[in-house]
């Protein structure tokens, strides 16, 4: 997979892209990653990007030219060109696994007062982090990168997160390792007990039960089968009970 960000500040990559995973995804071939500076591409001698609002207003708004340029340099027909703005939908696991299918992916990082709103038809999707306001696209290119690199084929063993949060739409199951005491709080005995099938159950059930504490709107969301739904009641007599 390819991955090219279009940003002003390529510096900002520089750490992210020569550490942990990331690095050895790079390293092993898996991921090929550049950083365009679209300041390159400004045609006047002072080389802006932004200039002043039309309609007046504080802040400056990136130029259509240098970016539009840039895009057009470095798209191919194989490119999904990502627009990153706080008025994109959500990012989520799922468009994670979808973007980490496609062959080259195009990021636009904005910055100031963001993009002449004429970028937006050179884009194929528009995609925000979350409902706030950052100052500049590079820290959510980063987030995007990490999340979609780690579900490339061969980065990482596609078991280490198949059961990761939001992969089956639950929460992922508690984790511990050694020791297995510490300060007086014991890993759970079933995980020490070598029955594969009890522990799958347990995982399961606890999971349910992360789930309906810190995120039942994801309970809403999903379709339980049975076994789900009998843990689930089992889990509601449970704290009924206590
Ligand atoms: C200060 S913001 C511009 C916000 C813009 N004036 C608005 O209100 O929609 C500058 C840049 O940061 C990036 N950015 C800010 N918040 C973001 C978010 N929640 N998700 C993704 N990118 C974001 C975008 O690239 C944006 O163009």
């Amino acid at each position: 997979m390819k991955i090219t960000v279009c940003t002003l500040f390529p510096e900002f990559f520089d750490q992210f892209i020569s550490t942990s995973i990331i690095k050895r995804a790079i390293d092993a071939g898996k991921i090929t990653f550049s950083c365009v500076d679209f300041r390159a591409f400004t045609t006047d001698k002072h080389r802006h990007v932004d200039d002043t609002p039309c309609g007046g207003g504080a802040g400056m708004v990136l130029m259509c030219q240098p970016m539009i340029d840039c895009l057009k340099a470095v798209r191919t027909p194989n490119s999904l060109v990502v627009m990153l703005t706080p008025q994109g939908q959500t990012f989520h696991q799922s468009t994670a696994h979808h973007l980490a299918a496609v062959d080259h992916l195009i990021l636009l990082c904005g910055h100031y007062e963001g993009f002449d709103e004429r970028i937006r038809s050179y884009v194929d999707m528009e995609l925000s982090l979350g409902d706030f306001v950052l100052t500049g696209g590079e820290a959510a290119a980063m987030v995007i990168c990490d999340a979609v690199i780690r579900l490339v084929d061969g980065v990482i063993l596609s078991e280490s997160h198949e059961d990761d949060s939001f992969e089956n739409g639950l929460l992922e199951y508690p984790q511990y390792t050694r020791p297995i005491e510490y300060d007086g709080l014991r890993v759970p005995e079933i995980l020490l007990s070598g029955h594969h099938e009890n522990i799958r159950k347990w995982r399961l059930k606890e999971s349910l039960r992360k789930t309906l504490h810190q995120r039942p709107d994801l309970l809403q969301q999903r379709s339980l089968n049975r076994e789900e739904t009998e843990l689930l009641a089992e889990i509601r007599q449970e704290e009924e009970e206590n």
